[in-house]
């Protein structure tokens, strides 16, 4: 029973809005809240620690569950570290900065096996251990921060201007942006671009985006910086159409920072928040990021997807080797293949991998990574995989019979349809990359209906300070 502080608990002991009571954190949950159960109810609370004995104040409670806020902390976690970053009390960029680093991989994995667990049907899941970022700062190639006419006002901003912020939206607000002038997520260089931006838009008065009235004009500065060759892109998307008005932000930029190789203006005329947009305006230098990831070279285009820690992906990479087993006569498809890194990372090991994805300009990005690394036995498919593999007679007199598939979707992971397909095409193995344990371990149970089932599981830390990771797991398919 909890001892609720500011009523008299005993007539009613379940918790309600407003209760203020004294709890011990037990565990992060997933999306890294703090974790503790009464009375079989679990209580979230935000921005705490496992091990943390702090005094709580209830925000919400509904039938399953309570949310909580900290108001004091009792006892400080064993696996408190003070947080490196200035931005870290309002910034939710990287909840866990005050988390031991081995305690957040702890977590995670047990958070991972938890989820696949539980909404996976899978009993008893075996994984490997954790894999750590091989850096936990200076980590991202690509950061993407938001214009904003309402800034997220801090006590040391009071002087600083009210409709101008170039950063991160604060936690659980669309609208306002906190300014941020130095993140520990990307590289010293990035940051000094992200200044140099910021003081450029504003002396030249550019106007900010207001996200509730869609007017403005800057909405988003992306900045992409490879980690094994000297490349850097920067993105600045906009409402209009009106590059000109950019002139002097890029001039100052290539003085500020002379090592930026390509500058872009993409327009973003809808009302989606989203720094993507239909239209690409080539500002300086070639229009794509150059990376190499392991042996192979890639050329990305500024709206194409590449992993976002590009030495963490390479020992994600290797595991998709490993797990994969190849031999020199397999046929492999890669479904969700972007710029085809992952289809030319593996084609050496095998006779052939056909790559299936959605954008057009990503496909024509993979042909041509593809010819620049002399890799003959790879071709690229554009269109939506639910199409592409609704007709799978079509499919197989096309592209043959895969011995394996290996899949990387996004975040919402596969439509129903897709696993079921798979099935039918009777790959001996299946490799499923993923950013996120909840539509995996959906997906999974969808595989595992169909005889494929999860032999091996490995998560890897892309993402320190985050509560995000991402897994590679092998199914294979058994005869029933
Ligand atoms: C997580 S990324 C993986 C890309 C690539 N495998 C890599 O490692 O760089 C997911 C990719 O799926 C593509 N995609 C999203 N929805 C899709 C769909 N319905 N059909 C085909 N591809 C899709 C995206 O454009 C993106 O390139």
């Amino acid at each position: 029973m909890a001892y609720i502080l500011n009523r008299n608990f005993k007539k009613d002991s379940r918790l309600k809005k407003n209760d203020i009571l004294d709890v011990t954190i037990e565990s992060l949950a997933f999306g890294g809240k703090g974790l503790l159960k009464i009375d079989g109810k679990a209580l979230f609370v935000r921005n705490s620690l496992p091990g943390e004995k702090l005094r709580v104040k209830v925000i919400k409670s509904r039938s399953g569950f309570a949310e909580a806020i900290p108001l004091q902390t009792l006892t400080r976690s064993k696996y408190y570290v003070e947080p490196e970053c200035s931005h870290f009390k309002y910034c939710g960029g990287c909840s866990l900065q005050n988390l031991k680093y081995e305690e957040q991989l702890v977590q995670k994995e047990r958070q991972l096996k938890e989820t696949i667990e539980h909404l996976g049907g899978v009993k008893d899941v075996e994984m490997e251990p954790i894999v750590p970022a091989p850096d936990v700062f200076h980590y991202r190639n690509k950061m993407e921060f938001s214009f904003s006419n309402k800034r997220w006002l801090t006590e040391e901003d009071e002087h600083k201007p009210k409709d101008f912020a170039l950063g991160l939206h604060v936690p659980g607000n669309f609208e306002k942006v906190l300014d941020i002038d130095n993140c520990h997520l990307q590289s010293e260089l990035s940051n000094r671009i992200l200044n140099s931006v910021k003081e450029s838009t504003q002396s030249e008065k550019l106007k900010a985006y207001d996200v509730r009235n869609h007017n403005g004009y800057l909405r988003y500065l992306v900045i992409r910086q490879s980690a094994n060759t000297d490349d850097l892109l920067v993105n600045i998307v906009t409402k209009r159409d009106e590059p000109d008005k950019l002139k002097k932000v890029v001039e100052k930029l290539l003085i500020d920072c002379p090592e930026v190789t390509c500058v872009v203006n993409v327009i973003n005329e809808g009302v989606a928040s989203i720094a993507y947009g239909s239209k690409i305006n080539l500002l300086h230098g070639d229009g794509n990021l150059h990376e190499r990831i392991a042996d192979v070279n890639l050329e990305i285009g500024p709206q194409e997807f590449l992993q976002t820690n590009t030495k963490a992906a390479e020992l994600l990479y290797a595991k998709i080797l490993d797990y994969a087993d190849f031999s020199k006569d397999d046929d492999v498809f890669d479904l969700f293949s972007g710029v085809g890194s992952i289809s030319l990372y593996i084609a050496p090991h095998v006779r052939s991998v056909t790559g299936f994805e959605l954008l057009p300009e990503a496909v024509d990005s993979a042909g041509r990574n593809a010819a620049s690394n002399g890799i003959l036995n790879c071709k690229f498919i554009s269109g939506d995989m639910r199409e592409l593999f609704r007709d799978l007679d079509f499919v197989k007199k096309a592209h043959g019979i895969p011995d394996v598939i290996v899949l990387d979707p996004p975040r919402g992971g596969l439509h129903p349809s897709i696993p079921k397909r798979i099935s039918q095409l009777k790959p001996s193995k299946v490799v499923y990359v993923s950013c996120n344990p909840a539509s995996f371990a959906r997906d999974l149970k969808l595989f595992a209906e169909r005889g494929y089932k999860l032999k091996k599981l490995q998560a890897f830390d892309l993402f320190p300070h985050t509560p995000h990771a991402e897994l590679v797991s092998l199914l294979e398919y058994e005869q029933k």
